[in-house]
């Protein structure tokens, strides 16, 4: 089984029935797509199937040969964030930060189809993203101003204080 993820072509040895959950961090080593639920109903697996938020967890290797999957990974580098990844930054919109993954592709999904999107638009693209954390205000409104193309997506590197060790962490915590 092939895939294109986040633009690069990968062979994948996973069975066809593995989820494309389990084939982005199990065997491609992708961690921003969470295991939440497992069922479908939390959204934090969601990635980009061919340009469409879906359930990474829902969706097996085998039903999808050849599509072009995108994860938060893809979307935007720490110097250079995508517009969603910025507003999400400059708004706060991430607390633990276990649903953001999902959010952040069913928000990138929404704006690719609807650039001007409303906060009726918004509310209909996240219903069934869950943040246990409950930073729903700070998330809409983040969403809204990338859509509103309010947001600065370019970011200087961290520079550690004297004294305080550098930190890098490469994609997002497992
Ligand atoms: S882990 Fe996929 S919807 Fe919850
Ligand atoms: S930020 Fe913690 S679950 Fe949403």
């Amino acid at each position: 089984m092939s895939l294109i993820i986040n633009g690069a072509e990968y062979e994948l040895a996973s069975p066809p029935l593995t989820s494309l959950l389990n084939v982005l961090r199990e065997e491609v080593g992708l961690l921003s797509p969470k295991a939440g639920c497992q069922q479908g109903g939390c959204g934090t697996c969601t990635v980009l199937i061919d340009g469409e938020p879906r359930r990474a967890c829902l969706t097996p290797l085998g039903a999808i040969e050849g599509a072009a999957i995108t994860t938060v990974e893809g979307l935007g580098d720490p110097r250079n964030l995508s517009p969603v990844q910025a507003a999400f930054h400059e708004h706060y919109a991430a607390q633990c930060g276990f649903c953001t993954p999902g959010m952040m592709m069913a928000a990138t999904g929404l704006l690719a189809r609807r650039p001007d999107a409303t906060r009726d638009d918004v509310l209909e693209a996240l219903a069934g993203h869950f943040c246990r954390c409950t930073g729903y205000v700070k998330i809409v409104d983040a969403v809204l101003s990338a859509a509103a193309g309010r947001v600065d997506t370019t970011r200087p590197e961290p520079e550690a204080e004297p004294g305080e060790p550098s930190v890098v962490i490469p994609g997002s915590p497992a």
